[in-house]
């Protein structure tokens, strides 16, 4: 969370540094500030959106700048980054400084005063204590004082480099022709170079506008890789469309097409699967569940990450640990991937963004094709991960995955989209809402009830269907509608039997059902038709219309969809 961008070279730094703000945005949008240097340095940062540094500009040719997601320190102008000490180092962080009470403690003790609440301003004032002349030094003696994650980057006054150190936030480097980039994810600076180095933790970057060095957190030196990045400014652009969030909703047939043709890594069949993710991805991982155990018939564990890293799990010979992540960068999908290494169990990761940090260190990984998923709502990188453990499931049983028909009919459901805006609009005055499903639609109610959560901030439960008598239909009014996904299925009557309750109690139901199914039309209040297709991969289809639903509702809501509240895209902390 919180997005950093640095940038030395030539050219104007301000407007580069706008633009690369707007860009990692997603990662954290409280507050925003920028500080470029000449011979001084000059320091911007509000509360807000960078939406409002636009008509400004700082000059010089080097800066740094963040965008912000609190974790220490509230929402104010004074604890947003960059932060200024003895008006000459400068720096921007991104992750949380653990013992920061600690060192703060010590530096006061030493007459240093602070300008914000927050751990990351600790950093800065260690690295101008430790400053002698050289604020390479000063960063290596200083990171090893440091307990935490981090990304940050840090200049000083009259030096013409930034000095940057990463201990398990993202950090890349951009190589352009006479300047260097840097920031948390490339799309900060895509558009003017696709030649990449990615630094890895506990290493520190040197970076003047002609040169890169990296060296360890000992001092030794590394020998930078230089990548080129294959994905395109458009990709990342909203292209005409609104928002980010219905542009990534409508690109899901190319994206899952693009996913049935990954190639998969050569893996021993395991004896049990453990799949670790969180919030969306998680749930994709319970279809996996399904899916895995009908098709491979081989034992699956659903875990979710941040319960598993602390339950001091029990590995078994043969277990495979399958890490599902978007982003490749969630702090506790990371460090289940490091518990499942320290206890030499094998690992796969199901990840979107390349060479992200948990991609890097799984033994195995299976790169989903969604592209840049810029909104913070997990659409097309849910549907990308579905495809991918569809296909790892018919590869351990022995057969080959082809879902390109399901795949041509996403086209078709997305038609759907004025209908659902009709229904949309008859419910978006509800606070509430239920979600329910059966087996494998189980996880789809799950996703459902997040999106519309996240983003229109209404309240919505989802709940295995058979468990409505045991508590929840307590609930069901007027006033609570009900989705219920009812869809051709070995439970379908049972699913029937459930939406008869609820309208029984005088529940409004909404059905996403299969085309032909008309005797679900007399009973439901609303119904979506979907095109039939086999139970196994209706998830596909259904994951469609509950996201286009969820967009519906927000916009018509004017909430801010690709940006909800308090949420940011990557979930680098705990
Ligand atoms: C919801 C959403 C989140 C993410 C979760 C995991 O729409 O986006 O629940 O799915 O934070 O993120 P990744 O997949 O990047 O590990």
């Amino acid at each position: 969370m919180c997005g950093i961008i640095g940038y030395v070279g030539q050219r104007e730094a301000y407007p580069l540094l706008v633009s690369g703000l707007e860009k990692v945005e997603y990662r954290g949008y409280d507050s925003v500030g920028i500080c470029t240097a000449d011979d001084t340095l000059h320091l911007l940062k509000e509360v807000g959106r960078v939406e409002q540094f636009k008509n400004h500009l700082l000059p010089g040719t080097m800066g740094i700048a963040h965008s912000r997601w609190a974790t220490h320190g509230g929402v104010c102008q004074k604890n947003a980054h960059p932060f200024i000490v003895r008006e000459k180092f400068t720096l921007v962080h991104n992750g949380i400084i653990e013992n920061y009470l600690e060192l703060k403690e010590q530096l006061r003790g030493r007459g240093d005063v602070f300008s914000s609440d927050t751990d990351s301003e600790v950093i800065l004032h260690l690295i101008a204590q430790n400053f002698k002349t050289d604020l390479l030094s000063a960063v290596r003696q200083t990171v090893h004082a440091l307990r935490g994650a981090y990304a940050f980057a840090v200049m000083a006054k009259g030096n013409s480099e930034i000095v940057a150190a990463r201990n398990g936030c993202p950090l890349v480097i951009g190589v352009g022709n006479g300047e260097h980039f840097l920031a948390s994810d490339v799309a900060a600076f895509i558009e003017h170079t696709k030649n990449v180095i990615y630094v890895n933790d506990f290493e520190i970057a040197r970076v003047t506008k002609e040169t890169v060095k990296i060296s360890d957190f000992e001092g030794r030196g590394i020998i930078p890789k230089q990548r080129e990045i294959f994905w395109n400014v458009e990709q990342a652009q909203k292209q005409g469309y609104p928002h980010f969030m219905l542009k990534e909703i409508m690109e899901q047939p190319l994206t899952m097409e693009e996913t049935l043709h990954v190639p998969l890594p050569a893996l021993p069949t395991p004896k049990r699967m453990i799949i670790v993710a969180c919030g969306t991805a998680s749930y994709a991982g319970l279809v996996g569940k399904y899916v895995i155990e009908k098709v491979a018939r081989i034992p699956v564990v659903h875990e979710t990450a941040s319960e598993f890293r602390y339950k001091e799990p029990l590995f078994l010979p043969g277990d495979l640990v399958i890490l599902i992540s978007q982003s490749g960068e969630t702090a506790d999908t990371l460090a289940a991937a490091r518990l499942a290494k320290e206890h030499n169990v094998n690992t796969l990761g199901i990840v979107n963004v390349v060479e992200s940090t948990i991609a890097r260190e799984v033994d195995d990984v299976i790169y989903t094709r969604a592209g840049p998923e810029i909104g913070v709502a997990s659409t097309k990188a849910f549907t990308a991960q579905l495809i991918a453990l569809y296909k790892l499931a018919y590869h351990f049983a022995g057969k080959e995955f082809t879902g390109k028909k399901v795949v041509l009919l996403t086209e078709q459901v997305l038609q759907l989209r004025e209908e659902i805006k009709k229904i949309a609009e008859r419910y978006v005055n509800n606070q509430h809402f239920l979600y329910i499903g059966r087996n494998i639609f189980y996880p789809l109610a799950l996703e459902g009830a997040l999106k519309l959560k996240e983003i229109s901030y209404i309240h919505a439960e989802a709940y295995p269907a058979g468990e409505l008598k045991h508590g929840p239909i307590a609930l069901i009014s007027e006033e609570m509608p009900t989705i219920a996904l009812c869809l051709e299925s070995e439970t379908y009557d049972k699913m029937f039997s459930n939406i008869q309750e609820i309208k029984a109690r005088k529940g409004k139901v909404i059905a996403f059902a299969s085309e032909g199914d008309a005797k679900i039309k007399e009973i439901c209040d609303d119904v979506v038709y979907l095109p039939k297709v086999d139970e196994l991969l209706s998830p596909l289809l259904v994951a469609i219309p509950l996201q286009l639903f969820a967009y519906t509702v927000a916009l018509l809501k004017g909430c801010d969809i690709d940006k909800p509240r308090n949420l940011a895209k990557s979930v680098t902390v705990e």
